[in-house]
């Protein structure tokens, strides 16, 4: 399959990132959100992330021009009904996902395929969730997506091979490097990075260091680009929490059990850089 028009679903530091690279790449986009308010704000992060590819030479002004016009917003999911591939970037959490994916099988026509960018939520469930289980797959990018170079494939227990083949394409296309893993709690890539994130949140609770010393051990000693609480923070601390307790709950394994200190930043709103504060404090 050709994939002409995308949605994306969710416009927030993910969904926004999806838009823009899909965009880039020439596919007409809409992305929508539940509030009007985050739709129109994610469209400022794409002009705002344009502006900086712009200044460091990266795009010329057309580029900038052409991207913006191919992504418009809209609420609900009515707007996805001509869409070959929607593109699932809304909060994490399996309630929502689940009810979000029931409503596209109804709203989106039947050829399309139904992606979700989860951290962590199984894809087979989500599957399960829908009359078209087959044309269901995880594309999971990382942040910020317009600049790193990874989408996991994750396949559920029913996606056809037809389904994984047209996203590996559409991740080629939009300029990533796709890795198939098979549907598992976290897959690999956060059954690998959200432990070492823990324990980082473990020192920093049992005061072994500052957070800025837990980081500089991770960045000067192992050559970590960011240190361990720095990158929780952009990712999201809800995010990161979220994704610990589908590991936790997934494989039943103490050694996944969510630091406390996870619970009491999310409690506060501390969320990290989308809230201006987490681990760190930004401006
Ligand atoms: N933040 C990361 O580093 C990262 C990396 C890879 C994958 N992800 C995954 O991407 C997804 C989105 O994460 P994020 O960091 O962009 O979260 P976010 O909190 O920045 O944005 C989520 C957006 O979804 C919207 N939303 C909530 N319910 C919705 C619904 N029913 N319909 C439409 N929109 C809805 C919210 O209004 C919000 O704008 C999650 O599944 C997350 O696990 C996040």
């Amino acid at each position: 399959m050709t994939v002409g028009r995308l949605a994306v679903i969710g416009a927030g530091t993910m969904g926004n990132g999806i838009a823009q690279v899909c965009s880039a790449a020439g596919l007409e986009v809409v992305m929508t959100d539940v509030s009007e308010a985050a739709a129109r704000r994610g469209m400022e992060a794409i002009a705002g992330s344009l502006d900086r590819l712009l200044a460091r030479g990266r795009i010329g002004p057309d580029e900038r021009a052409a991207t913006l016009a191919r992504v418009r917003i809209a609420t609900g999911l009515g707007e996805t009904a001509g869409c070959d591939v929607i593109v699932e970037a809304a909060t994490e959490n399996v309630e929502t996902k689940l009810r979000i994916f029931a409503e596209l099988d109804r709203a989106a026509q039947p050829s399309a395929i139904l992606a979700s960018n989860t951290s962590s939520i199984s894809l087979t469930r989500i599957a399960a969730a829908t009359k078209r289980p087959a044309q269901v797959i995880g594309m999971h990018f990382f942040n910020p997506v317009p600049l790193m170079p990874l989408v996991e494939l994750v396949r559920a227990l029913q996606t056809s091979d037809a389904t994984c083949e047209t996203i590996r394409a559409l991740a080629v296309r939009v300029g990533k490097t796709p890795v198939e893993v098979k549907n598992s709690p976290g897959f690999v890539s956060n059954r690998v990075l959200l432990p070492m994130l823990n324990e980082a949140v473990y020192c920093l609770r049992e005061g072994l260091a500052s957070a800025a010393d837990i980081d500089a051990v991770m960045k000067l000693g192992m050559s970590h680009p960011m240190g361990p609480l720095a990158l929780a923070d952009l990712i999201g601390l809800d995010t990161c929490l979220a994704i610990l307790e589908v590991l936790h709950d997934g494989f039943g394994d103490p050694k996944y059990r969510p630091c406390p200190l996870w619970r009491e930043k999310v409690d506060a709103g501390h969320l990290g850089r989308k809230s201006g504060r987490g681990f760190f404090e930004y401006g």
